[in-house]
């Protein structure tokens, strides 16, 4: 049904490539599901979720699924199918893992290569893997030729304040100061994240949201993420924290 028709390119810290170098994907998910101490569980994951509205009889494709854990609470709320891609054979394993003994099917391909045909799905998400994307615009298009009339498309990047520049030497303590700069300049950003070197591509929310409607999507929701209260376990301090500055961006889109 889905079709890969270029030979992969991965290279060392570049898309899903990034999270089979060692080490990588046991600390991304350490990090990723560590509770209050995670963003996505505290900022990108309720809005998310409150955009995200009732999902039964939809079928959904997840762009840069990651460790799927996402399907299976798709799946749990009625979904029709839930099918994940991911360039990463270490998150790919980690994906067939969440969704066994489920329908949920995973895929391992570059969302580069990713292509369906007219009316496959009706929900498309993708959680914060495009802005490991160089050619946005081609994402876009095959995402909109591959959904159904009405279908949306849901996703989360890393916000472009954050990926705009990086100041600081060490990824080991938390971070107490940001620094933006170069922002109106989009392209490759080279950063040291889990212990590597990886690569980002920042682009301008004014990108972002024009990529979108260049593509034929009608813009629906546009989100900051700002921290929500009641994930914080009480822990003022961290809430405080998260209130600095924003690190996720959502975007909606429909395609009429
Ligand atoms: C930050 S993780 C997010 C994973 C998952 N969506 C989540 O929210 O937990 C980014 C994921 O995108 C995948 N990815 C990044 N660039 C990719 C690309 N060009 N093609 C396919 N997968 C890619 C990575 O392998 C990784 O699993």
């Amino acid at each position: 049904m889905i079709t890969s028709n270029t030979p992969r390119e991965p290279g060392p810290g570049r898309g899903g490539a990034f999270y089979d170098a060692p080490q990588v994907m046991e600390r991304y998910l350490q990090h990723r599901h560590s509770g209050v101490h995670s963003p996505n569980h505290v900022m990108e994951e309720p809005v998310l979720l409150d955009e995200l509205g009732p999902v039964a009889g939809l079928r959904v494709l997840d762009l840069g699924c990651g460790d799927a854990v996402i399907g299976r609470t798709l799946l749990a709320a009625g979904c029709r199918s839930y099918l994940g891609i991911d360039g990463s054979t270490e998150m790919t394993r980690a994906a067939t893992a969440s969704l066994a003994g489920t329908s949920g099917r995973v895929e391992r391909m570059d969302i580069e290569k990713f292509s369906a045909p007219p009316h496959t799905f009706d929900l498309i998400i993708s959680r914060l893997a495009l802005h490991y994307v160089d050619d946005l615009d081609a994402v876009l298009s095959a995402c909109w030729s591959s959904l159904s009339p009405g279908g949306r498309l849901l996703i989360t990047v890393v916000h472009p304040v954050i990926t705009s520049h990086e100041a600081r030497q060490s990824t080991k303590e938390a971070r107490t100061n940001w620094v933006v700069d170069n922002y109106f300049h989009p392209g490759a950003r080279q950063r040291n994240w889990l212990g590597n070197r990886v690569t980002w591509y920042h682009r301008t929310i004014e990108d972002y949201v024009t990529a979108l409607t260049r593509a034929d999507f009608a813009l629906t929701s546009l989100r900051e993420c700002a921290p929500r209260h009641d994930r914080f376990d009480g822990d003022t301090a961290e809430f405080a924290r998260r209130q600095r500055v924003p690190l996720f961006l959502l975007l909606a889109g429909s395609r009429a």
